[in-house]
């Protein structure tokens, strides 16, 4: 755990008790400054420290000046930062527990740099509860979202061919060689193998359209001919997330075409008497911050667990978040796009309807049951 120290002049002092203790303790800090009273301005010291922990490098941050308000507005303004003004055990406890803040500010003219050390102590040892309050987290980062993609300059959701597009951010891909695989896909007498290779291969040419938007960059390289100016990727990092069970079948199809990328996992399950999504894996990569995200499941049904997993990866603050299906129900569509109306969806077919049992129809039945041929 590494921590991000900022401060102005109005802080200093309390940053410096705080820092001290770190040493004591031997927890690895960052200190951005101030290093003394000569009044200065706290944004820039809010940046930098804000911008350590929006990229991962420090894991929190803790801000002090005047009144801890200033430099904890100028934290909240750089995105994936939850920085919340402290005076007291209890709220630096709860802003903790129920908000997941990863930034506490506190006021070197409001409380003693003893008080600033225990508070310190408070928020670095207590853990966020999850729950209901992940899902109010979420709705907070994706405000910030919805903001970030109305600034973009690129359409919508930024990438997929313009004519694909039936809503703000759905795009359905209706290429040829997907929609005749699709039919294959959607026969019941199609086994378990050809099933398993269909749904890798139908998940590899969605990924195509999905990664339409990478930036690329100039590099000069030399051809057997002559000295070439030519493009590659940017340096745009990716990690794929399949819903457990049945979104594994398209990890294969996917990192054919992106090798590097990382894989997460996210398993959960709905509790049938509080109808929350109780996760019971969830592993993902470590940097997610860094990285474009795409979400993976083949069926979206109701919804409810693409809802819940995308709810759970915002919480890591990735850089952008996809999710592709190879099915949609209008139903979950409706209900994942009004959840995440900042999460661009690719399927390849949108159905009827869903029936009585959650079956997408026509459909092509249990994905995870027919990818491994449980039933
Ligand atoms: C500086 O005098 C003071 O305004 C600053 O430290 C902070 O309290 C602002 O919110």
């Amino acid at each position: 755990m590494k921590i991000a120290l900022g401060a102005d002049h109005g802080g200093w002092n309390i940053k410096e008790a705080v820092r001290r203790h770190l040493e004591d303790k031997g927890i690895p800090y960052i200190d951005f400054g101030t290093y003394n009273e000569e009044s200065v301005d706290y944004a820039p010291f809010a940046e930098q420290a804000a911008k350590a922990v929006q990229s991962g490098e420090c894991q929190y941050g803790i801000l002090c000046c005047g009144t801890g308000i200033g430099i904890s507005i100028a934290a909240n303004k750089v995105h994936g930062i939850r920085a919340a003004v402290c005076c007291d055990a209890f709220c630096t406890e709860m802003t903790r527990r129920h908000n997941d803040a990863n930034i506490l500010a506190m006021g070197g003219r409001v409380i003693s740099p003893q008080k600033a050390v225990e508070l310190t102590d408070i928020f670095l040892s207590t853990p966020f509860e999850g729950g209901r309050h992940a899902r109010r987290v979420a709705q907070v980062m994706a405000l910030e979202r919805e903001e970030e993609q109305q600034n973009e300059s690129r359409p919508a959701a930024g990438c997929g061919k313009e004519e694909d597009k039936v809503d703000n951010q759905v795009f359905v891909m209706d290429h040829p060689l997907i929609q005749h695989k699709l039919t294959l896909l959607r026969d019941k007498n199609t086994g378990s193998k050809e099933f398993r290779e269909l749904v890798g291969e139908i998940a590899m040419l969605m990924c195509y359209e999905a990664t339409r938007d990478l930036p690329l960059k100039e590099v000069e390289i030399e051809t057997p001919v002559a000295l070439a100016k030519t493009k590659v990727i940017a340096g745009r990092k990716m990690a794929f997330v399949p819903i457990l069970r049945a979104g594994m079948g398209m990890v294969n199809g996917v990192t054919q075409l992106v090798p590097a990328a990382k894989i997460g996992h996210i398993g959960l399950y709905r509790d049938p008497e509080t109808l929350q999504p109780v996760e019971y894996y969830s592993k993902l990569p470590s940097d997610i911050v860094e990285r474009d995200v795409v979400v993976l499941d083949p069926m979206l049904a109701t919804g409810g667990s693409a809802i819940d997993a995308i709810s759970i990866i915002k919480r890591s603050n990735p850089k952008s978040i996809k999710f592709m299906c190879i099915i949609a129900a209008p139903e979950g569509m409706k209900a994942l796009t009004q959840a995440h109306p900042d999460v661009p969806v690719y399927c390849a077919a949108m159905d009827e309807c869903l029936n009585d049992h959650g079956y997408i129809v026509p459909g092509l039945g249990d994905a995870g049951d027919r990818i491994f041929g449980t039933k």
